[in-house]
């Protein structure tokens, strides 16, 4: 499990927290409304996310701030691919976009103990899903490592016309080497003047999140 908290640099403000976690169970329902809420992203019933947040608990994650979940990933290890972190959806609530929490959410998944024996990602997306894809690019970038594309899911073979294709795009092989000896890094808050400024720090197993606005 990788923990990140944010703090204020102001005294005189309450101190804010930013968790990042594997879920458990009470968290399926706002896992839901998260998804529920995000465009790209396919909704399914309550009762499936309670069994990703029980079941494939270890390879999913969930970030909290002030008790609220902005941001999740699921995942799981498909059985006949070990070596493999299947990375299903992916959705940060819109106010916290493009501040690296995404990125930090995978980040904390593949470091942790399930995935240590995890080699690629899969993961697929929609041919029109650029914010998507640019997060697994820049990923794939970061572990110094190929990415591959190609059609898992057919429009019109599996699909029946119901939905788009969607394209696996397979990252790896990769170690982790680097990525678990990174030290500090920056999230982007640019883009977000009224949000607070965060950054990470990695320290052993866990990773702090300071916001200095
Ligand atoms: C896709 C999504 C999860 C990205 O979350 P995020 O926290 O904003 O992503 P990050 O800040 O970690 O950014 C990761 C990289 O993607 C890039 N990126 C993120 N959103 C982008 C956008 N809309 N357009 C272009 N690039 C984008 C970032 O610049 C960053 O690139 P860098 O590492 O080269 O700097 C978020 O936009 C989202 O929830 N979208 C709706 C749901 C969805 O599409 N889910 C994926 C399909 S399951």
């Amino acid at each position: 499990m990788s923990t990140f908290q944010e703090s204020n640099a102001s005294q005189e403000r309450p101190r804010k927290k930013l968790t990042i976690r594997n879920p458990k169970p009470t968290d399926a329902i706002s896992v839901h409304n998260l998804i529920r809420a995000s465009a790209f992203v396919d909704d399914n019933s309550p009762y499936l996310y309670l069994l990703v947040c029980s079941h494939f608990a270890q390879t999913s994650v969930v970030a909290e701030r002030n008790g609220e979940t902005v941001g999740v990933i699921t995942g799981y290890i498909p059985p006949a691919q070990p070596d493999t972190l299947f990375v299903w959806q992916v959705a940060v609530d819109p106010m916290m976009r493009r501040r690296g929490l995404a990125r930090a959410m995978l980040k904390s998944m593949l470091l942790g103990e399930a995935c240590k024996d995890v080699d690629y990602i899969d993961t697929t997306v929609t041919a029109d899903n650029g914010a998507s894809r640019k997060l697994f690019t820049s990923f794939a970038a970061k572990l110094d490592c190929p990415l591959k594309e190609s059609v898992l899911f057919d429009r019109r073979e599996h699909f029946l016309n119901l939905h788009d294709s969607e394209h696996l795009l397979r990252l790896g092989p990769f170690s982790t080497t680097e990525l678990r000896k990174e030290k500090d890094e920056k999230l982007d808050t640019s883009l977000q003047p009224d949000a607070p400024q965060i950054k990470v720090a990695a320290q052993n197993e866990s990773h702090k999140i300071q916001e200095t606005s």
